[in-house]
């Protein structure tokens, strides 16, 4: 398999926060020949026109030439209120600039997501996709990766200890390495 680069983040700025410690389980899972980058969205301030008119802030910029860089991009959001919070799209529509010949276009994405509820961001993960036709990425329709009940997978330290899921998310990876190399 050729080497592939995957910038990855996480939809929430939490220490404590399972999306970011699903990202960090990726990275420490990807299969022989992927690298997993970790974007940290502290660095990326609320879109605004005006501020983007005068010139991507530095945060901003770092991240567009992450996605630039990178093979494909794989997100582990939340869900608040049963959609997608905040901080992810907030990113989303920051890379998705200018239409057309943004980052986003024609990349390859993944989107997996952590919650306590039982339905593991199944709703946050739907409306998400929805932004991927406008930006025109390729979002892997399958396998779904809904992390259910995530209080009991992961430690106090933020480590996955559930195997059931090691093992899924282990296969998604799999599956996205399969993904990209489609769209080459
Ligand atoms: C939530 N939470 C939540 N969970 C869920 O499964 N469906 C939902 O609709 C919501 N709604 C919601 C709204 C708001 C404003 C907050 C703050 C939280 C709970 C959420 O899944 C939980 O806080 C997660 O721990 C957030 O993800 P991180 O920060 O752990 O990655």
């Amino acid at each position: 398999m050729a080497d592939l680069n995957v910038l990855a983040f996480a939809g929430s700025l939490r220490a404590g926060s399972y999306n970011r410690a699903l990202v960090r389980a990726a990275q420490a899972l990807a299969p022989a020949g992927m690298t997993i980058t970790i974007f940290d969205l502290a660095e990326v301030p609320l879109y605004n026109g005006d501020v983007e008119a005068a010139g991507d802030p530095p945060g901003v910029a770092r991240f567009k030439d992450a996605i630039r860089a990178a093979d494909g991009v794989l997100i582990a959001t939340p869900e608040y209120n049963h959609g997608v919070p905040g901080v992810t799209k907030n990113a989303i529509d920051w890379a998705s600039r200018p239409p057309r010949q943004a980052v986003l276009d024609g990349k390859p994405v993944a989107i997996m997501g952590a919650s306590p509820g039982i339905t593991g961001t199944a709703r946050g993960q739907s409306q998400l996709r929805q932004a991927f036709e406008f930006t025109n990425s390729y979002a892997m329709p399958q396998p779904e990766l809904l992390v259910f009940r995530a209080h009991e997978k992961f430690d106090a330290e933020g480590r996955l200890t559930d195997e059931a899921t090691a093992k899924f998310l282990t296969a998604f990876l799999e599956a996205f390495a399969v993904w990209i190399p489609r769209f080459r």
